[in-house]
């Protein structure tokens, strides 16, 4: 049984290790409908704001992240947070994805959202398992939500309330 990776706020200096994260799992085609490789650059504009970024690192290096952003522009919707979690193709299968996301769920109500939520792609079968798992409800399916390389893909809409937040 190995120990849990740290989990700790993300910064400028993690930039690069998340661009290639997301670059990893960007080429294997199988989690997000976007095409375009991040730069260190993108990942700055997630950073130092209401919404929380972490990662997970073991031995000095960075195996995953998970990140919120803003849900909708609209004010009556400022509680919810999108989210997205990535780990490193090498470090998957291991309960780093668990871990991550219970400290994620943790700074989000602690950051004072109300709900978490996503959009998983239907064939994402792991991903879905984790989400599950850690009491996220699959509220329904968009179908043919985008398409990827020219396939449509449904994805299935998670949410997750966060109890501390909605008395
Ligand atoms: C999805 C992802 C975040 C999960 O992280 P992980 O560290 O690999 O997952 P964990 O080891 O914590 O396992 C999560 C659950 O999936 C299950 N699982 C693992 N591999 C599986 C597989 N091939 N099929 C079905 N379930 C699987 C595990 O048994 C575990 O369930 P359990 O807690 O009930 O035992 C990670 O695999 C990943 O980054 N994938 C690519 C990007 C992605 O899909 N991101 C999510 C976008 S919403």
């Amino acid at each position: 049984m190995t120990a849990p990776p740290t989990v700790r706020a993300a910064t400028r200096e993690d930039r690069s290790a998340i661009a290639a994260i997301y670059n990893a799992a960007l080429a294997e085609r199988a989690s997000t409908f976007e095409t375009r490789p991040r730069t260190p650059e993108d990942i700055d504009a997630w950073l130092g704001k209401r919404h929380p970024v972490l990662v997970a690192e073991e031995n000095g290096s960075v195996i995953a992240y998970a990140s919120t952003s803003a849900y909708s522009p609209r004010e009556c919707y400022a509680g919810i947070a999108d989210f997205s979690i990535y780990v490193a193709p090498r470090a998957r299968g291991r309960d780093v994805g668990r871990h991550l996301m219970e400290v994620l769920l943790k700074e989000a109500e602690a950051a004072g959202f109300h709900k978490l939520t996503s959009r998983v792609f239907a064939t994402n079968v792991r991903s879905r398992a984790l989400l599950g798992r850690l009491g996220f409800r699959e509220v329904g399916v968009h179908e043919k939500h985008a398409s990827l390389d020219g396939v449509w893909h449904d994805v299935v809409v998670v949410e997750k309330l966060l109890l501390a937040n909605v008395r």
